[in-house]
């Protein structure tokens, strides 16, 4: 016990030293540039009505699902969800998770074997360097968005190739050049895996995302598309092949071995949809992306991008953490983020931009971040 507890302390007083150290915080007054809530769903009176006047319609509804999907806690509901979502996506089918994190580790954990290579662009999402370890296969990793050296990999890879790339990198709030990995997962025969968790909402029609813009659906094996994001709920899907999905059924142990998400959980999930058809929610959030970049004076390391995520960088925990303390003390939710998050020496402010930011608390930000930087 003491080693353990010596152990536990030096590691936290590590993270102290490089200025490093995680903590929580709850929830704040301050003018949120922060949340993944890039449409302002999750906030949304409106979709709150929507969700409400539809859960009238089930009275008798379970508060816990009660079971596995397998087992006891799958029903028609779930099921007719999936199909809805696949339709929108355009995809075969779906299949639900608990949230982005276990669908990237039920995914990449059970499909590859041994004997086969999985090639991941180096800034791919720890849930998918997690699921991916979980799985017997080679790994290979290339240069971030990296062509050439993709294709170097692939030339080395051995048995069935997947490639894992985002299609929205959460850190830097760029884009994977999707054309060209789809053009090269064809050359090698190579599977390739998408997750679109911070393009979902935010590109394509009505929000179908960045595969869907691309005009990809058709090359992609798989994709993950995330709720807790600009859809304001929470869960994940896997979206391919019919027995891609029956093939998740049977051998995911993040699907088969868990408590499937409460109704309140689909139901939401299913009004957030609604609601994203239901009219065009880009547009607001590109004009104050747009508007947030004309307004950053040159000089300052903003990283290029047309997400909603946008990148200042700030080399040093130490001088980020200070940043960002002040830019909170002024009001603003803007958080930095740190190494080991990114790679020593870029480190970084990540600003996210959202619907429910008015034009003047952009213009109050970019003026104080014109100032401080
Ligand atoms: C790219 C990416 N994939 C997956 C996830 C995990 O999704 P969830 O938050 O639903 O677990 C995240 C969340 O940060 C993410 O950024």
């Amino acid at each position: 016990m003491e080693e353990i507890n010596y152990f536990i302390s030096e590691s936290l007083e590590k993270r102290k030293l490089n200025h490093s150290l995680r903590s929580l915080k709850s929830e704040n007054s301050k003018i949120d540039f922060c949340s993944n809530d890039y449409l302002g769903f999750a906030r949304s009176e409106e979709l709150r009505q929507l969700f409400l006047s539809e859960l009238g319609k089930y009275p008798d509804f379970r508060l816990g699902s009660s079971g596995s999907r397998l087992l006891a806690g799958n029903d028609s509901f779930t099921e007719r969800l999936e199909e809805e979502i696949a339709d929108f996506h355009q995809s075969e089918a779906a299949l639900m998770y608990n949230s982005g994190y276990d669908a990237n580790i039920g995914l990449f954990s059970c499909l590859p074997q041994r004997g086969d290579t999985i090639i991941s662009d180096e800034y791919i999402h720890a849930s998918i360097i997690d699921g991916i370890r979980l799985s017997h296969a080679q790994r290979y990793v290339f240069r971030h968005n990296d062509i050439e050296n993709l294709e170097q990999k692939l030339r080395i890879a051995r048995g069935r190739i997947f490639i894992a790339v985002e299609s929205l990198y959460s850190m830097d709030g760029d884009e994977a050049p999707l054309q060209q990995i789809a053009d090269l997962a064809q050359k090698y025969k190579a599977a390739l895996i998408v997750d679109e968790a911070h393009a979902t909402g935010v590109f394509g029609e009505n929000g179908r995302g960045l595969i869907e813009e691309s005009g990809l659906s058709d090359k992609i094996f798989a994709r993950v598309i995330t709720f807790g994001k600009a859809l304001g709920t929470h869960g994940a899907v896997v979206l391919g092949s019919r027995q891609l999905r029956s093939y998740l059924i049977n051998f995911s142990r993040a699907f088969i071995y868990t408590t499937a998400a409460p109704f309140l959980s689909h139901l939401a999930v299913k009004a957030a949809y609604t609601y994203l058809k239901s009219r065009d929610h880009q547009s607001g959030i590109h004009q104050r992306i747009h508007y947030f970049r004309q307004l950053i004076k040159p000089g300052i390391r903003l990283l290029p991008g047309r997400s909603a995520i946008q990148i200042i960088i700030i080399p040093g925990n130490s001088r980020a953490t200070e940043k960002a303390e002040t830019i909170q003390l002024a009001g603003f939710d803007v958080r930095a983020i740190l190494s080991p998050s990114v790679a020593q020496g870029s480190e970084r402010l990540r600003i996210c931009l959202h619907n429910h930011n008015s034009m003047e608390e952009i213009k109050s930000l970019c003026e104080l971040l014109n100032r401080i930087l």
